[in-house]
């Protein structure tokens, strides 16, 4: 009788690992829920494709090594989402310099970046964390 109890409360501290979220293994980082590196070069190409489409944006890229932008942009989202990379791309305020990035020209590319995620199938939640991190930046390019 006793054997059953124990086997009652292992099972019931299992359910409530499953619950909140899983006990013993090792915590997902953002990197993992995007999809780790296939999954984030699957979201820069459609970005890519986002950006070809939308005449406003479009422009800023007339000039640009786009195998180059994607390459660089696949690292940095790597490193900021707790991936194992190192951005090796050069700093975010030189790149940007004298394009005249608006407030209004950040929140379209941001935009653009949702319709890629969404396309991908990232999840909202996952979406607006990725998002909270790349936040900080935006003062670099305005
Ligand atoms: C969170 C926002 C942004 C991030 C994380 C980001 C990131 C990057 C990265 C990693 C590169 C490549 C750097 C390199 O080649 O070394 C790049 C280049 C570039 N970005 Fe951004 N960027 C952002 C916002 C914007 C916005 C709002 C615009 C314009 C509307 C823009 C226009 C460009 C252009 C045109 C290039 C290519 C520059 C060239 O041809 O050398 N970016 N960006």
């Amino acid at each position: 009788m006793k054997r059953y109890t124990h086997v009652k409360i292992l099972l019931a501290a299992g359910l409530l690992c499953l619950t909140l979220g899983g006990c013993a293994t090792p915590r997902e980082t953002l990197y993992d829920a995007l999809g780790g590196s296939a999954g984030i070069d699957q979201i820069t190409r459609a970005l890519i494709v986002q950006i070809g489409n939308a005449p406003d944006i479009r422009p800023f890229f007339e000039e640009t090594d786009l195998e180059r932008f994607q390459s660089k942009l696949n690292e940095q989202l790597c490193q900021v989402s707790g991936g194992p990379c190192d951005y090796t791309g050069d700093p975010m305020d030189k790149v940007h310099a004298g394009m005249d990035i608006t407030e209004a020209n950040f929140n379209r590319l941001v935009e653009l970046l949702i319709d890629a995620m969404d396309e991908t199938g990232i999840p909202h939640p996952i979406q607006n964390q990725l998002l909270a991190r790349l936040a900080p930046l935006r003062a670099e390019m305005l």
